[in-house]
């Protein structure tokens, strides 16, 4: 679960990145593009203009213009000519007049584009007599730009296309690489997990061993010092505080294991009622009101053993940190398909910086508190690990000095 997310996140900043590149890259592409087509048609305007330039000449003070064009040919491009005389007026037109530019003659500009509604580029060209080397007018050659705006938008169609399959692509690729990078990863963390559970299990005879010689020591303690006495117990307790906690480690590297859970129906009701009634002296010699409200005939499945651990955990978290004379209640609901139950206390509460923290393993709020108090810093990790096999959710609400609220959802019916 843990690993999913980070492959999850690592996969879409892959992604995000590669859009970034593709996107930049795409839009150098286009401008390029665009530069060169505007270019070429420039050039292409200018030979032609040129051609017709040199073609034309005076006569009787008249402009006489050698070239004809075809209609069909001029209205292939769009293209319009004009003749201006060196009064900058205009004499002679040929072409679509839809097409004519509505820009005033410029004799200074050679390009020039109209970005009207009909967008044209324009090139305006001096007519210079053959022999004398006389300026007698001017040509002025327009063409539409809407064949290359086309151009441009399939450029853009197959920009997007492009980057669309060279992203999809490269996300597969990603994903792939990602598993890859992330395998070692995974593995080593799983043979930590397995060290964690071998050691566990491992120190369980030792201590075992301990634990027996302690207690014989104790039931035959006559003649013994009464300070050896004390050191025994001491030893014992000890020792079972540290069974305690290798069984709690035991259990948290095999929870994701779904094939230690059993699947059985069971009565929520009675299994919460159960560990309340647990509780009920260590409440009472701590002057706290253990108050229950539970719905009756809150069914679902799971594992009943594993259950009964989470709330217990959670209702000795709630009387250990309440102080004397607080209140502990605990009420069980079903809302919808959900059993949704909430442990509330009055205690000291938790800093709202560290609610992130408490179902982290071994984490303590106060870390001087040892264990004499029982727990290990691993009752919450438990029960949340708990919870979430029975693809139940988890949440605390709290204030310090005020008090605290555990509140977990169950769905009445989980399938792995
Ligand atoms: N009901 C609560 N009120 C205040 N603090 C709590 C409560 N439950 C848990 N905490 C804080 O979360 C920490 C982790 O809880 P837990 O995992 O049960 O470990 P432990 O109880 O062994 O210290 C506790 O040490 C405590 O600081
Ligand atoms: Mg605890």
């Amino acid at each position: 679960m843990m690993f999913q997310k980070i492959r999850y996140r690592l996969f879409l900043s892959n992604l995000l990145v590669l859009a970034l590149v593709l996107s930049s890259s795409a839009f150098v592409v286009r401008i390029l593009f665009i530069r060169n087509l505007k270019q070429q048609l420039t050039e292409r305007l200018i030979a032609v203009a040129q051609g017709i330039a040199a073609s034309s000449e005076l006569e009787h003070g008249q402009l006489e213009l050698q070239t004809k064009f075809s209609p069909q040919q001029l209205r292939a491009h769009q293209q319009v000519f004009q003749w201006f005389d060196t009064q900058k007026r205009l004499i002679e037109q040929q072409g679509d007049p839809n097409y004519a530019p509505t820009l005033p003659f410029n004799a200074e500009r050679t390009v020039q584009t109209q970005s009207d509604k009909i967008k044209l580029l324009i090139v305006t060209l001096p007519i210079v007599e053959n022999n004398s080397r006389r300026l007698i007018g001017h040509i002025r050659l327009s063409e539409s730009l809407e064949e290359i705006d086309e151009t441009i938008a399939r450029l853009d169609v197959g920009l997007a296309a492009g980057a669309f399959v060279a992203l999809f692509l490269s996300g597969l690729g990603s994903g792939w690489l990602n598993r890859q990078a992330m395998q070692p990863i995974e593995e080593s963390f799983k043979r930590l997990k397995q060290f964690t559970a071998d050691a566990s299990h491992e120190l369980r005879s030792p201590l075992m061993a301990i634990s027996t010689n302690a207690e014989v020591a104790l039931t035959y303690s006559d003649g013994m010092r009464k300070s050896d006495g004390e050191k025994f117990q001491a030893i014992s307790m000890a020792t079972d505080q540290m069974s305690q906690l290798t069984e709690d480690l035991l259990l948290l590297t095999r929870a994701d294991k779904v094939s230690s859970f059993e699947s059985k129906k069971i009565d929520l009701t009675t299994l919460l009622i159960g560990s309340v009634n647990l509780y009920r002296p260590q409440a009472q010699t701590k002057q706290i009101e253990l108050k229950a409200e539970i719905e009756n005939d809150l069914c679902l499945i799971g594992d009943e053993a594993k259950l009964a651990r989470a709330f217990t955990n959670l209702i000795q978290n709630a009387i250990q940190y309440t102080p004397a004379n607080g209140e502990v209640e605990v009420t069980g609901n079903r809302i919808g398909q959900e059993l949704l139950v909430n442990i509330e206390d009055t205690g000291i509460g938790i800093a709202s910086e560290h609610l992130d923290l408490v179902f982290d393993r071994l984490w303590r709020a106060d870390r001087s508190r040892s264990y004499y108090k029982g727990g290990s810093g691993l009752g919450l990790a438990i029960t949340q690990a708990i919870i979430y096999s029975h693809k139940g959710t988890i949440t605390v609400t709290s204030q310090v000095d005020i008090g605290s609220c555990f509140t977990v959802s169950l769905p009445m019916a989980f399938t792995n």
